[in-house]
């Protein structure tokens, strides 16, 4: 699976950038942009060999620092875009270029608390539990569609900066798993299950992807994007195949399973009583 590229802009410290890096999978960080040219993390990325870009839009103004930035991340081969503490609004167009491909950590439970001081807002309101939260960035500040949330309590005695420093821990967590989800193709994430069976092998065949054990497929993925998987008869016959339309949000958790019982239903003894999976 060839690694995605991504870009991770950072107005700051860059703490989640770090974090996007050093635990990097499914995807490689190819650009860390700033609208700062002095922000810490454009001098940790630096000594680590990866490529930085910054401006200040001070003076030259929106559309003309976009357009440079854009230019940054094409020549780059970005593919998504990551915002890690950019505090910098993009404009509509730039969103409109980017449809779908960039994504923003917000340091509370989305919907709740959009904007600044998520914190200190959860606090005054008694909440019990604050947090963070993965979502694909529109026109709307902090309004698309929410990949991931992690939940982190609110202590008693808590005040903004405490809590900030736990739920930045769970930011570290989040981030990168969210990432290396958001990134993989359907067919990334079957491949990346199927590759965690024993013995499953992988071969094309006539446009289809096919996983096999000891040479009996078990899971068929289709260049129309359908899944093909064994499933156990009815009435105690021989296995048979059934498509599953992965629809527009698989329950990932659910097609894992599925894939590793038709692992089941295709193995040889042997690999079943070695433990099988
Ligand atoms: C993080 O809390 C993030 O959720 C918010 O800004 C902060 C940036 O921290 N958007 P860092 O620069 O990644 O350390």
């Amino acid at each position: 699976m060839a690694d995605k590229a991504v870009a991770v802009l950072i107005s700051g410290r860059g703490s989640n950038m770090m974090a996007l890096v050093e635990q990097a999978r499914g995807y490689r960080v190819a650009l860390v942009a700033s609208d700062k040219p002095d922000a810490a993390g454009l001098a940790w990325a630096a000594a680590r060999g990866l490529p930085t870009w910054s401006l200040s839009p001070r003076g030259i103004g929106k559309p003309a620092y976009e357009a440079q930035l854009d230019r940054a991340l094409r020549e780059a081969g970005v593919g998504t875009i990551a915002l890690a503490g950019y505090m910098r609004l993009l404009s509509d167009a730039f969103v409109a270029r980017w449809r779908g491909r960039i994504v923003n950590i917000h340091p509370s439970l989305l919907p709740l608390y959009k904007g600044l001081d998520t914190h200190a807002r959860a606090i005054a309101a008694g909440d019990a539990e604050a947090g963070c939260s993965v979502h694909v960035v529109t026109e709307e500040l902090d309004g698309g569609t929410v990949l991931g949330r992690s939940r982190v309590p609110i202590l008693p005695g808590d005040d903004a900066d405490m809590l900030a420093a736990r739920v930045l821990a769970a930011e570290h967590a989040l981030y990168p798993r969210i990432l290396t989800e958001f990134v993989m193709t359907p067919l990334d994430r079957i491949r990346d299950m199927a590759s965690l069976l024993p013995e499953a092998a992988e071969r094309a065949d006539r446009g289809e992807t096919v996983f096999a054990v000891a040479d009996r497929p078990f899971a068929r993925w289709t260049d129309g994007g359908t899944l093909h998987i064994r499933t156990a008869a009815s009435d105690g016959a021989a296995a048979e195949w059934r498509a599953i339309d992965l629809g527009a949000d698989p329950d990932w958790t659910l097609i894992e399973d599925r894939i590793a019982r038709s692992w089941e239903l295709s193995a040889p003894a042997h690999l079943l009583e070695a433990g099988g999976r």
